[in-house]
């Protein structure tokens, strides 16, 4: 059993708090999305309601254990300060005598936020004395970061060996639906996924096919498995091991939904032109940008029947609209089957906001590969160091 944050008594207490503000910030500092920030916001009031000394802490893009000026978190805490209209101190660095002594004079109710992790190399390596060091900072840990709760990285399963640790009220929410959304689910589910990273994907289409009533796969991954099993162009070089394993899917699974056809963008045509193609028609050096009409009829009929859906990931390039069709199709299918929806990744949750329809369902997840990591095992690194820490005892 995991902690929450609610079996601690925090008042006055420093809580250090692992989030994911890893958000796309622009040319101007100005916060693109600030989604992962507003789904943190009820974690922060209720440690103000409870006079906590509140250090927030997350990383930002990635990199690689060097300062990099356009990562920095500043605009993050600025961000912060607007939506909970008080002070947010933002401090230069995560560790450090600088940062000790500022995290030593808070007092309750006011709130700091550390300077982006990974400019340490030791976070990602997950080094004991990095995450000892952070750990000192606080008296208790809490993680509502769910979107990196699949990384073994030191803030999320170092510091948790050092402290009283628990779960934010974002985490507890987004483990709670995702594993009733397997577990309890109203059948029939219908698990859509899309995207890019076959190699990646892999594991989670097969445990899919396994707890879900039908998996519908579009985006470049359902392209790559129809070519490595011979039945659209060719020319693909995967690794043979990465072969083998798209090879061990089962396409003639009756669950499994691949596309039938392709929207294609005509290299050597005018500009603007492009068709829809039956798989066998598709030539070499034609690109396939989204899913066909004939596809798009059959998925959103499967769809229809949905009671549960779980989503994660595009069906083709939506950021140009002429191939956002397949990807709005199965967005307006699952909002009409009226099914119990959940969406996550970034990429989907992106197309969702352009088109304004991210109030149509019912949970949209912080998490993009966490999400996908968790779908297909439950016991991540980020929980299993808090279901620990849960067992230890600490002076
Ligand atoms: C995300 O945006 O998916 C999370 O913040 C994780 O980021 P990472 O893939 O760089 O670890």
């Amino acid at each position: 059993m995991m902690k929450t944050i609610r079996d601690f008594d925090l008042n006055q207490k420093r809580v250090l708090v692992r989030c994911d503000f890893n958000v796309d910030i622009g040319q101007k500092g100005e916060i693109l999305d600030g989604y992962k920030i507003d789904r943190t916001i009820p974690t922060i009031n209720y440690l103000l309601e409870k006079r906590a000394k509140i250090i927030l802490m997350s990383h930002l893009g990635r990199p690689k254990g060097k300062r990099v000026e356009s990562l920095s978190l500043k605009p993050v805490a600025k961000s912060l300060e607007k939506d909970l209209k008080r002070p947010v101190k933002f401090l230069s660095d995560c560790v450090g005598p600088k940062v000790t002594a500022a995290v030593q004079k808070m007092k309750p109710g006011e709130i700091v936020l550390l300077e982006n992790l990974r400019f340490h190399k030791e976070e990602e390596e997950n080094d004991p004395k990095f995450a000892q060091a952070l750990s000192r900072l606080g008296e208790f840990y809490i993680n509502d970061g769910f979107g990196v709760i699949h990384r073994a990285h030191a803030s999320i399963v170092g510091v948790p060996r050092f402290l009283p640790s628990a779960m934010g009220l974002l985490l507890e929410e987004e483990v709670k639906t995702l594993s009733e959304a397997v577990e309890k689910r109203l059948p029939p589910l219908v698990a859509i996924i899309g995207g890019v990273k076959l190699e990646t994907k892999v594991k989670l289409i097969k445990k899919l096919l396994q707890r879900a009533d039908h998996v519908i796969l579009g985006g470049k991954i359902a392209y790559k498995i129809l070519r490595v099993k011979g039945l659209c162009l060719h020319g693909l070089v995967y690794k043979e091991e990465v072969l083998q394993m798209i090879r061990s899917i089962d396409i003639a699974n009756p669950k499994l939904h691949l596309p039938i056809d392709a929207d294609i963008l005509l290299k050597n045509g005018t500009e603007g032109y492009f068709r829809s193609a039956s798989l066998g028609q598709l030539r070499k050096e034609e690109e396939i940008l989204d899913i066909g009409p004939e596809t798009i009829r059959v998925f959103t009929d499967v769809i229809s029947k949905a009671k549960s859906v779980i989503w994660n990931g595009p069906l083709g390039k939506f950021e140009d609209e002429r191939f956002a069709k397949g990807s709005l199709a199965v967005a307006h299918a699952i909002i009409r089957s009226r099914a119990f929806s959940i969406v996550g990744g970034g990429d989907t949750s992106t197309l969702l906001k352009k088109y304004n329809l991210i109030k149509e369902f019912d949970f949209v997840s912080t998490g993009g590969g966490a999400m996908l990591a968790f779908l297909e095992e439950e016991n991540l690194p980020g929980l299993q160091a808090l279901r620990e820490a849960s067992q230890r005892s600490y002076r």
